[in-house]
């Protein structure tokens, strides 16, 4: 089966989609990536999910059309492959993330699954979250089955808006960890961000400032850095203004210390609850394997080799969208897809709702 795996993170630069081959099931499934493209949000599109993300007062008919163009918008990214697509997978756009509990993606789905002619699966969170877990992080499944090996014990890591931990020491689901790590872009964004930029291209800007040691070690204390998996978090936890004394540095020093930070968080992580376990080596994926500053801290802090996902010959902006092209593959097979034990749920969940396209007559 053809499916279109549809992504958007929580830095809302716009989406990833991939055209994957899948076949047969769990834990035999077979892959092939044909087809990966980007698309950026338009700058209105943009400044809406931040102001979400934010909690800007937003009215009904703000979040309406906020629902509807996002879903619009992932209609027109997709519709080169229609015809080509059999079923698609849409994540949709985190708002809001924050568990126990609460956790909204937004995107209307009917747009995508008339684009396409094809069904959509969506919605993917809240059937985790009702079985009590946090609904997130759902790509660990996926990367089981795209990934494990038996013998290596592999880590799989996003750097995202938000950094977050697949461990696969081999091929058996229960001994898959994964967990959010804490930042990932998010704050070196943010930071860009007041210096023009929509994000620290290469890490130069980074690259040129002065780290303040000292504030590094005061961030350094928050509670969630100590808190062990299963854990996730969301943007709306790291930014700029709840970081204290953020306001005494600026420009190029304010991105080279929160990239700093950045590294230190994710080096703590790894020392704390996954070296213990045994380590080989690290994949990484995600729009930060392309901010050499952030990777060269990584390189430095870890004792085991870090490879970006390309120099393992993987597309490192697929990976995301490929793990929902997975989820939604399996939902169509009626099979559980998410692993209980990493969202801290009690039962698997079948997640995601089927929306189809209209058809010909009644
Ligand atoms: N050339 C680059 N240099 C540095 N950082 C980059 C570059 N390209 C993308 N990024 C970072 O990657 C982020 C997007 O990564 P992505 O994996 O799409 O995250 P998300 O899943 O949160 O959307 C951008 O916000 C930016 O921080
Ligand atoms: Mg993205």
């Amino acid at each position: 089966m053809n499916v279109l795996g549809l992504m958007s993170g929580t830095s809302a630069d716009g989406v990833d989609l991939v055209l994957v081959r899948l076949e047969g099931r769990p834990p035999e499934l077979r892959w092939e990536l044909l087809e990966r493209r980007s698309v950026t949000y338009p700058e209105g599109l943009f400044a809406q999910v931040r102001q979400a993300q934010q909690n800007r007062v937003l009215g009904p008919r703000d979040l309406a059309l906020l629902h509807h163009d996002l879903g619009r918008f992932y209609a027109e990214a997709a519709a080169p492959f229609r015809g080509r697509a059999e079923l698609a997978a849409l994540a949709g756009q985190t708002v809001w993330h924050e568990p126990p509990g609460l956790t909204w993606q937004l995107g209307e789905p009917s747009w995508l699954a008339e684009a396409l002619g094809a069904p959509v699966v969506h919605d993917f969170r809240p059937a985790d979250l009702a079985a009590g877990g946090e609904g997130a992080p759902l790509v660990p499944y996926p990367d089981l089955l795209l990934y494990g090996e038996e013998g290596v014990r592999r880590s799989i890591h996003n750097l995202g808006g938000i950094s977050n931990i697949t461990y696969l020491p081999g091929r058996e689901a229960e001994s898959v960890l994964a967990f959010d790590t804490g930042p990932g872009n998010c704050l070196i964004d943010e930071a860009a961000a007041r210096m023009g930029e929509r994000y620290d291209a290469g890490g130069q800007i980074a690259a040129e400032g002065r780290v303040d040691e000292e504030l590094v070690e005061v961030w350094f204390n928050h509670a969630y850095l100590r808190r062990p998996p299963p854990k996730s978090t969301g943007r709306e936890v790291w930014r700029l203004e709840r970081l204290a004394f953020a306001g005494r540095l600026e420009g190029a020093d304010l991105v080279a210390t929160v990239t700093a930070f950045t590294v230190r968080t994710i080096v703590a992580a790894y020392r704390d609850f996954v070296l213990p376990l045994g380590l080989d080596e690290v994949w990484v994926s995600g729009g930060g394997v392309r901010n050499r500053t952030l990777m060269a801290g990584l390189r430095a802090g870890l004792p085991v080799p870090v490879r970006a996902f390309d120099e393992v010959g993987r597309d490192p902006l697929a990976r995301e969208a490929l793990a929902f092209a997975v989820l939604g593959y399996l939902r169509h097979l009626e099979l559980p897809n998410v692993l209980p034990h990493t969202t801290g749920a009690r039962l698997a969940a079948v997640a995601g709702r089927v929306t189809r396209p209209a058809v010909d007559g009644t």
